[in-house]
């Protein structure tokens, strides 16, 4: 291709287009507003304003050309007309100015707002342990009745844990097959895990003068394996009140009004005669819950051997003790029914008694 058509006639376009050089004050006036309301951050309006009114700038430039104009009229005019352009781009600016200045701040506190409404991040939130919360909640009513709780070792010894509690020497629950031993050390001194709270109420009485009123909350141990009905690890609550003139009639109507407290109030009980060493008479106290009798504490007139054997007077002094499974009321209570789920460490298990 030797000849193109369109490149002649854009090279002649051109030509005949070129801008007449303009005023450069007049140019100010008519390019800059507009750069000026597009202006977006008050940095770029702060270049604009530095290259167009600035020290550097057109204006500034013909403000230094004044003092060549030999003319004063012609001085004055040529002056005013350089202010005239300085005022109104100034003007313009600072209008800018204001408008970017409240976009900004208002940009900064939207950013900074605190959204109050907003739901908090609530904490995962824990609880005891179905077994504690048993516990707790049966303390809870004994202490509520005058009780005091206390607490006793889980290593004992042969004394409190038999001895002292009128088990003879031939009982077979001292046999290796019923108790887990620590230390075979001489007779009474051999150390074990309590079997029972039971050795709490010697150790309490041998340290207190009567009346005494205390529930012994803890963990207990014998030598079973583990199925529905067994752990080798469970708990106990014990109960101990000695005073002058405790009858039988002050067990049944104690222990009744804490079984009313913990299953309701129209819950029945019955006692049927039982043998524990060192309580004489033995009952087991059965209580009606749910449609069916069931078995849940152990209890008695305190034995009189019980009172020598810790240094108190049986003549002047009379009591009663009782002793249940923590574990077996928080089953009957939840209607759980295998005792394993007590120590199965499952969150979604342990959840369910929230
Ligand atoms: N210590 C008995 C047991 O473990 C329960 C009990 C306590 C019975 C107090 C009578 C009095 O089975």
């Amino acid at each position: 291709m030797h000849w193109n058509p369109g490149y002649a006639a854009v090279a002649v376009t051109g030509a005949a287009n070129l801008p007449h050089r303009m005023d450069p004050l007049e140019q100010l006036k008519r390019d800059v507003p507009h750069r000026i309301d597009s202006a977006t951050t008050i940095a770029e309006l702060d270049e604009i304003e530095a290259e167009t009114v600035g020290r550097r700038s057109p204006i500034a430039e013909a403000r230094r050309g004044l003092g060549a104009i030999a003319d004063p009229a012609q001085r004055g005019v040529t002056g005013k007309a350089i202010n005239d352009v300085a005022v109104f781009l100034s003007a313009q600016i600072d209008v800018r100015r204001g408008a970017l200045e409240s976009v900004e701040v208002n940009a900064r506190l939207q950013a900074d707002r605190a959204d109050v409404t907003l739901p908090g991040r609530v904490p995962r939130r824990g609880t005891h342990h179905i077994i504690q919360q048993t516990i707790d909640e049966i303390v809870d009513i004994f202490v509520g009745l005058g009780y005091q709780m206390v607490q006793g070792p889980e290593a004992e010894t042969d004394f409190y844990n038999f001895t002292a509690l009128n088990i003879p020497k031939t009982h077979p629950t001292r046999l290796e097959s019923d108790t887990l031993y620590l230390d075979y050390g001489d007779g009474d001194e051999e150390v074990l895990l309590r079997t029972h709270t039971s050795p709490m109420q010697a150790r309490h009485m041998e340290e207190h003068e009567p009346p005494v009123y205390i529930v012994v909350p803890g963990k207990v141990f014998r030598s079973d394996a583990i199925d529905a009905t067994h752990l080798p690890v469970f708990h106990q609550i014990e109960g101990l009140a000695v005073d002058d003139n405790i009858t039988f009639a002050d067990l049944k109507g104690t222990l009744a009004e804490f079984t009313r407290q913990f299953f309701g109030p129209d819950t029945k009980v019955k006692f049927i005669p039982h043998y524990f060493p060192f309580t004489e008479p033995s009952a087991e106290m059965h209580a009606y819950t749910q449609g069916k009798w069931i078995e849940l504490i152990g209890c008695g007139m305190v034995n009189p051997a019980v009172f020598e054997n810790v240094g108190y007077d049986p003549n002047t002094l009379s009591g009663f003790a009782f002793g249940m499974g923590a574990d077996r009321m928080a089953m009957v209570r939840h209607g759980i029914t295998d005792l394993r789920t007590m120590i199965d460490p499952d969150v979604r298990t342990l959840e369910q008694y929230r």
